[in-house]
């Protein structure tokens, strides 16, 4: 693929809306997070997600031991943010409100809801690793409505519940 065509796909991916959610591994001194647009649900029965990851990430050396996907809120563009960011020396975690969830992986609190998971399968995929897991606890807020990514920025979900 050509260096146009590969500009022309990400200018098209970048209006395809998505949720945003921070995938959380490891626990006390090696916990870690990343901010993920590609998170997706694949199977109902059995419960399987993926998520999709740069392959140099951080995080991914840690995802073997489980991971846990926090789905964020409207008013959680911050973390986002924070997560996102490639600062290194400093803890992630400072000042944010988490949880120590399953095998004390971080579960961030007031999210619209979490998901641990045990990865099954590492495909390659281009640059990036499709992790494909295994659900093993859910928890979820029905009051609380999405961040959603759009076009570049981070949008909280302004419509009514359906
Ligand atoms: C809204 C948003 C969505 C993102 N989605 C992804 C994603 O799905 N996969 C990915 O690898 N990086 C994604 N990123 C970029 C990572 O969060 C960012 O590169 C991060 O610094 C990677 O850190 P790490 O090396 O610790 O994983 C996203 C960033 C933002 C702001």
């Amino acid at each position: 693929m050509t260096g146009l065509l590969t500009d022309a796909v990400w200018t098209v991916a970048r209006r395809f809306p998505t949720g945003v959610s921070v995938v959380t591994a490891g626990s006390g001194p090696t916990a870690r997070g990343t901010t993920v647009s590609a998170f997706c649900f694949l199977s109902h029965d059995p419960a399987l997600v993926s998520v999709c990851l740069r392959r140099r990430s951080k995080v991914l050396e840690l995802l073997r031991a489980g991971f846990t996907v926090n789905v964020l809120a409207g008013n959680q563009g911050s973390l986002a943010r924070r997560f996102a960011s490639r600062e290194r020396g400093t803890d992630q975690f400072d000042g944010v409100d988490w949880t120590p969830g399953a095998a004390g992986i971080p579960r961030l609190v007031d999210t619209v809801c979490w998901l641990d998971c045990l990865s099954s399968q590492v495909i390659r995929v281009g640059d990036h690793d499709l992790v494909v897991a295994r659900v093993t606890g859910i928890g979820a807020d029905p009051e609380r409505r999405p961040l959603l990514y759009y076009a570049g920025a981070l949008h909280p979900l302004q419509s009514e519940e359906p």
